[in-house]
């Protein structure tokens, strides 16, 4: 079998970002780190200029009026014989409060401000190397769309050359590894519907999957029925393009512990028969934002061999409208039997994910993540920068405070007891949607627990809002897809994998 035939007709474009022990000799620009100090600019030493360079350059920034308050961003002639044409002050804001994600964010506005620039010498990684080059990569990323034309020069993301000791190598290619694959999932999320559905998605992620090392399989339409994904096969009847779903595992000789990951991946949610209004339904093309989330972190990964057991459970469909769409009152049967009264049919990534939790669940792993874009409930609830973490307890807590500790909010969220009662339907098991309004984002998440198996410690990341930036870019956040939670559950699979 080809490993893969669909490309995606438009990646976006992003910084290189090499490693280097000496400084060239010659480059376009010199990056720079400044500070806001109590007595205003700051300019910390680096290796890139000698004393009287320095004093110069400090000289030359306080002259147009530069503060080094965070993310500001000044360009200089940079001072005779530094071997190059200009030097780009990056301000770190107050030196007291510089920390990791400090530096991502003003790493990322620096990598935003010099596209067309050319080649860039940094000492960035000076204060703090993941931080540096996940920063740059990340912040510059753009993605243009699908064009007739070519990247200008000034388009032209630059390259960065961080000088820095060899011995942080390791730490550097990680930190360029996870930054790709948050890449990889913005990627996907960026691609519209009618490019990116089921089939070109699970044929694309097989691609993708083979050459990081990892198994694949693929479910179509005949085998989803036979093996009874009435959940998956539901949401995908109205569309001309039927569902699939994706298997990916990594299985290193060394591992402990087996983690399940599972993500949504409804390549466009119209809501069905339960249609949604026109305005805005376009941003529907980032539904799949949870798988393609998921993919890019196993993906990552096998790349970092990590040596714990990984199975990534990925169901396509397109929630459509067609002929054959299911109906509000339908009644459905989910992998495993348990049956359920589709009261919306917007209301469609629980019916994928519970087919989903439920295959992956008679692997046994110890852990099981799931993410979606679930329910608007979330942005109300938490905003649109802040995911929502449901499951078990500890594993739901200890998630979210690493989603914070890398700079992808979350915070935690509980199951509420009512919903176990308000969840029971006179047609069916259980049924879709609440009849009240409230707690949607928990609801959902009572929805899937029904399908988590006995003794797994799981939890539910609903980043509707954090996975997609309908704003204006900010610090390493373009605008569109954002990646979120791609760098939150790879840090959890390290810390799995280490215990
Ligand atoms: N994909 C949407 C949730 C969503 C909304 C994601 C906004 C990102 C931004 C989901 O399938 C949906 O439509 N949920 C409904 C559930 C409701 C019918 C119970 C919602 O939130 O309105
Ligand atoms: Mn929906
Ligand atoms: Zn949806």
């Amino acid at each position: 079998m080809a490993s893969s035939t669909f490309e995606l007709p438009a990646r976006g474009s992003f910084p290189t970002v090499e490693l280097a022990k000496k400084a060239p000799k010659q480059a376009d620009a010199l990056l720079i780190a400044t500070f806001a100090g109590e007595e205003g600019l700051e300019v910390p030493g680096t290796s890139l200029l000698g004393s009287s360079a320095l004093r110069s350059t400090y000289e030359a920034l306080a002259a147009v009026g530069a503060t080094g308050k965070a993310g500001e961003i000044v360009k200089v002639p940079a001072p005779q014989k530094a071997g190059a044409a200009q030097v780009i002050a990056l301000g770190l804001g107050d030196v007291e409060a510089l920390d990791d994600e400090a530096l991502r964010r003003a790493a990322g506005s620096a990598a935003r401000g010099t596209a067309g620039v050319g080649t860039i010498v940094t000492t960035l990684a000076d204060f703090g190397v993941t931080a540096a080059v996940e920063g740059l990569i990340l912040g510059g990323y753009a993605y243009r769309g699908i064009r007739s034309t070519e990247l200008t020069d000034k388009e032209q993301p630059a390259s960065f050359i961080v000088v820095a000791d060899k011995s942080v190598s390791e730490e550097f290619e990680a930190a360029r590894t996870v930054a790709e694959s948050v890449l990889l999932a913005r990627d996907l999320v960026n691609a519209p519907a009618n490019e990116l559905y089921p089939e070109s998605y699970a044929d694309f992620l097989s691609g993708q999957a083979k050459e990081a090392g990892l198994d694949v399989e693929v479910l179509d339409e005949k085998q989803l029925e036979k093996q009874g994904f009435g959940g998956i096969l539901a949401v995908g009847k109205g569309s001309a393009r039927p569902p699939r779903l994706v298997r990916l595992s990594w299985k290193p000789k060394k591992a402990k512990k087996h983690v399940a990951l599972v993500g949504k991946g409804i390549t466009f949610d119209t809501g069905g028969i339960s249609l949604k209004p026109g305005n805005g339904m376009w941003d529907m093309i980032s539904d799949m934002g949870g798988s393609a989330a998921m993919a890019a972190t196993i993906i990552a990964a096998a790349k970092l061999k990590l040596p714990v057991q990984i199975t990534a459970t990925l169901p396509l469909a397109e929630n459509m409208p067609g002929s054959g769409a299911t109906r509000p009152g339908d009644v459905i049967t989910h992998y495993g039997g348990l049956t359920s009264e589709v009261l919306n049919t917007d209301a469609e990534g629980r019916l994928v994910l519970s087919d989903a939790i439920a295959r992956a669940s008679e692997d046994k792993p110890d852990y099981l993540i799931e993410t979606a874009t679930l329910t608007g409930a979330q942005i109300v609830a938490l905003g649109s920068r802040t995911s929502g973490i449901m499951g078990s307890e500890v594993f739901r807590d200890r998630l979210a405070e690493i989603g914070r500790e890398v700079g992808e909010n979350a915070w935690a969220m509980p199951l509420l007891e009512e919903h176990d009662e308000e969840i029971k339907s006179q047609a069916a098991d259980i049924r879709n949607i609440n009849a009240k309004r409230e707690g949607g984002m928990e609801f959902a998440g009572t929805y899937l627990k029904q399908f988590v198996g006995e003794g797994i410690e799981w939890a539910h990341i609903d980043i509707a809002g954090p996975s997609w930036n309908g704003s204006a870019p900010r610090g390493y956040t373009p605008k569109r897809a954002t990646g979120v939670p791609v760098r939150t559950v790879v840090a959890a699979l390290r810390e799995i994998a280490e215990a």
